[in-house]
Formats: C-alpha cells, structure tokens, sequence
C-alpha cells in the first residue's frame, strides 16, 4: 500500500518551507547514531530518556537502530511556551518515573539551541547520581555556546533557523511532517 503524502507536509499555511534534511538522509545518520551507542555502551542496558514532545520520533527510530538492550523513560519539560523564542526559563511538567541511581542514562533531545534545556535536564539527572549521563540531540544549532559539557551524539549540525518536521513543531503542529523543513528568512509565523 502506498502511503499518502499529505498535501500540506512542508508547507506553512499553504507557503512551501525548505526542506533542510530528506527522511532518507534522518534515516541513515540515526542508523550510524544507533550503531555508535551500541558500540559505546557494549554490555549495558542504559536508560533513554526522551524530552517530550520533541523527541519522540528520533527516539523511537534511534532505539530500533540499537542493538544493546536499553531502558525508556520520559520526561517533559517547556522552554518555548508554544513560540519561536526561547522564554529563557525551563519548567519541568513531567519528571521521569525510573530510579536512575548507578544508572547509565542517555537523554534524547530533538534539538539544543541555546542549550537551557540541556543544562536542566543535566542537573536534575545528576541530582538522582547516576552512574553516567550522556547526550544524544538529532540538530544542533550553531548559538549552543553556554553548555559547560559534551553533547556525545549529535544527528546534524544546522544553521541558526527554524525548523519543523520529525517531532519539532510550530506551535505544536507539524511534529508529524517525515522530514526536516526550514522556515524561509523573513516568512511571517
Ligand atoms: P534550548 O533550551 O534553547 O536548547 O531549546 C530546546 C527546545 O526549544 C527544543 O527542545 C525545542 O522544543 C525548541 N526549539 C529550539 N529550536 C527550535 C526550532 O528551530 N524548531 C522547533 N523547536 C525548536
Ligand atoms: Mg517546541
């Protein structure tokens, strides 16, 4: 059967957008993230936590690519307070239900931009002492300047736009476009 495009995937009020990364090219970069973290985390069962809502398509496509056993959890947090900039405060509205102490955790973002969000989770996480904590982000924007620690695994580094698609939203829509699409310089949102 063949799946049917809908006919305002990338497209913003009928304007097309740019489309930034194919689903073919998301497809492939998570299958070698996949394999680096199976690799790096050889005879452990980490915990992947995905950032809600943003994560999780790269989340469920990046633990299939993975072939040591692992752990899901959640967790949701708000920077954006449904706009296109940051509102420079994190609130966390779901926190995790796993224990996470001597735990390997891998937290699972769509994107870090300017890196608040990142920072948070980081403390909460080390609030609970785990074992180790890493950072997996399918983009990554050029402002990331003010993160103090390593981002392990990053999907794509991309230029400083807005984007949709893959589970990033405007507003909380187009999560479900099957690609990444870039806002136009100057379009009105
Ligand atoms: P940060 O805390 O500034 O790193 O931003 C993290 C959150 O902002 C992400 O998880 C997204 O929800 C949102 N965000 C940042 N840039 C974009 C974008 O270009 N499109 C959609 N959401 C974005
Ligand atoms: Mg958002």
């Amino acid at each position: 059967m063949k799946t049917k495009i809908a006919e305002n995937v990338g497209k913003y009020s009928g304007q097309p957008l740019e489309e930034l990364l194919s689903t073919e090219v998301i497809r492939e970069r998570i299958r070698e993230l996949g394999q680096q973290i199976s690799a790096d985390y050889a005879g452990k069962t980490p915990i992947i936590i995905g950032v809600l809502n943003g994560s999780f398509i790269f989340m469920a496509d990046l633990v299939r690519e993975m072939t040591t056993a692992c752990e899901i959890d959640f967790i949701k947090i708000s920077s954006y307070y449904d706009d296109v900039k940051s509102s420079g405060t994190v609130r966390l509205i779901k926190d995790i239900s796993c224990m996470i102490t001597h735990r390997d955790v891998i937290v699972v973002e769509d994107i870090i931009d300017s890196g608040l969000t990142a920072k948070f989770m980081r403390q909460r996480l080390l609030d609970s002492e785990p074992a180790s904590v890493a950072f997996a982000t399918l983009l990554l924007k050029p402002d990331v300047v003010d993160v103090p620690f390593d981002i392990e695994y990053v999907g794509f580094r991309i230029p400083n736009r807005f984007v949709v698609g893959y589970g990033l939203d405007l507003d909380q829509k187009m999560r479900n476009f099957p690609a990444i699409w870039a806002f136009p310089e100057g379009m009105e949102v």
